[in-house]
């Protein structure tokens, strides 16, 4: 496997609407899975998505380990979602700071749904379901939107709370 380079805003691939994923357990999926779990480790994502390096399918893989240095941060299981489909399940909504490997060195304020159901199947076709609150449900529509062409930029409300990491968090 292997890390490959992440595309950034601006590159068409990422606007497009990805293909569904029709057939499992084949060695290109396989590889392209191996490749996004190498590349989101070794650029330390919570999440990535196919379109990012390139492959317009509709394939995110996700995760967050529990880490002291941040305890407000839940964790999330390490997930593959493979054509998800995703519920809202509640009319809360929330805002919460986003980055993504695509906008590196930015974040922006994006208000997300709290509460949602996610389906979908993974890497063996095997199908998942799971209700997701709070930052897990984030993560699930933030990758989730990059299948659809949507970065995270593109639903800020607020262009003001759109930066720089290190000039609206000169402490970290
Ligand atoms: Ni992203």
């Amino acid at each position: 496997m292997a890390v490959r380079r992440v595309l950034k805003m601006g590159d068409p691939v990422l606007y497009r609407v990805a293909d569904p994923v029709g057939e499992f357990n084949t060695r290109e999926l396989d590889a392209l899975i191996g490749d996004m779990f190498d590349t989101m480790a070794a650029l330390n994502g919570a999440g990535l998505a196919a379109p990012q390096i390139g492959v317009s399918r509709r394939v995110v893989i996700f995760g967050v380990e529990a880490n002291p240095r941040y305890p407000d941060v839940e964790p999330v299981p390490t997930t593959v979602l493979i054509n998800p489909v995703i519920e809202i399940l509640s009319p809360e909504m929330d805002d919460g700071w986003e980055g993504c490997l695509s906008v590196p060195g930015m974040r922006g304020l994006v208000r997300r749904a709290t509460r949602l159901r996610y389906s979908g199947f993974d890497q063996k076709g095997e199908p998942i379901e799971r209700v997701a609150t709070q930052f897990h449900a984030r993560v699930v529509q933030h990758e989730c939107d990059h299948l659809d062409g949507i970065l995270y930029p593109m639903r800020l409300k607020d262009m003001r709370l759109f930066g720089y990491e290190d000039a609206l968090f000169p402490e970290m």
